[in-house]
């Protein structure tokens, strides 16, 4: 089995960047993570992957965000605008101009982005709280064909509360359980297929911080288990539907793996 290369992107905090650090370390994640890049210069993430020795990068996300979208800056992207705008379906304002110039915004940047991941020869992106939205542009260069190579680990057992608030929405809601979600990455918001999902119940007299710790406890022991999935090559994609697909994972040991994270979430 060959360790999977990862390029882990982050916003913020990076606590899950660190379990899977700990866990390269520790042996149990058949991975190296072979780059971390935030879209903040200041995101802990960085210092996270500096301190253990990986090459860290900043993609300034803030200054390409205000950059003025002239026809010469369009022209110079990596990717057509009208055709970015057909096959996106994230930005839903009503106004074409904005959509664009927003997209052409987020495509300058992703070129950076690529640039960096590509130079490290990775074989999976890991978003990992990054909180940015990406294009087609960037989804198209990383899922070629039937290949899916985009992971993201969401805070809420999808399709419920899709967004970036999902223990805050689970709490809110007034859910009994809450759930996380590991899903590739396709054009919509939190829609890619699901591989892999784990619950905990929210009990009487928690907070929004205590269904959160309960929950990221789980998201790094499933997130770490779905690369270990990806790099045994468990990770069968089947299509179901005109763009919808559905993931079997094949591991003979799953009921247990499964089990184990029920026991987690009630711990
Ligand atoms: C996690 O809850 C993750 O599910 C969400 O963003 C948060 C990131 O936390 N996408 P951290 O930066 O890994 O601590």
């Amino acid at each position: 089995m060959k360790k999977l290369r990862l390029a882990v992107l982050v916003s913020g905090g990076g606590t899950n960047l660190q379990a899977m650090i700990d866990r390269c370390a520790a042996g149990s994640l058949f991975a190296d993570i072979a780059v971390v890049v935030s879209d903040r210069p200041g995101a802990f993430g960085l210092e996270r992957a500096e301190k253990a020795g990986i090459p860290a990068f900043c993609v300034d996300y803030g200054s390409y965000l205000t950059r003025d979208v002239t026809e010469e800056f369009a022209a110079g992207l990596p990717v057509d605008l009208d055709e970015l705008d057909r096959r996106q379906n994230i930005l839903k304002g009503s106004d074409p101009v904005k959509r664009r110039a927003r997209l052409a915004r987020l495509a300058a940047a992703e070129r950076e982005l690529v640039e960096i991941i590509d130079s490290h020869g990775i074989d999976y992106v890991c978003l990992a709280g990054f909180m940015r939205l990406v294009t087609p542009y960037f989804i198209g260069h990383f899922n070629t064909g039937e290949d899916r190579r985009i992971l993201n680990i969401h805070p809420a057992l999808l399709p419920s509360f899709p967004g970036s608030h999902g223990y805050e929405d689970t709490y809110a809601y007034g859910c009994k359980w809450g759930g996380i979600t590991v899903h590739f990455v396709d054009e919509g918001e939190d829609t890619g297929p699901i591989i892999a999902q784990a619950v905990y119940p929210v009990w009487a007299g928690d907070d929004v911080e205590k269904v959160r710790a309960r929950g990221l406890r789980l998201e790094y022991e499933v997130y770490s288990q779905v690369i270990n999935w990806l790099a045994m090559g468990w990770v069968k994609i089947e299509e179901i539907a005109e763009g919808r697909a559905r993931v079997v994972v094949t591991d003979s040991n799953y009921p247990e793996i499964v089990g184990g994270w029920v026991r987690r979430g009630l711990e």
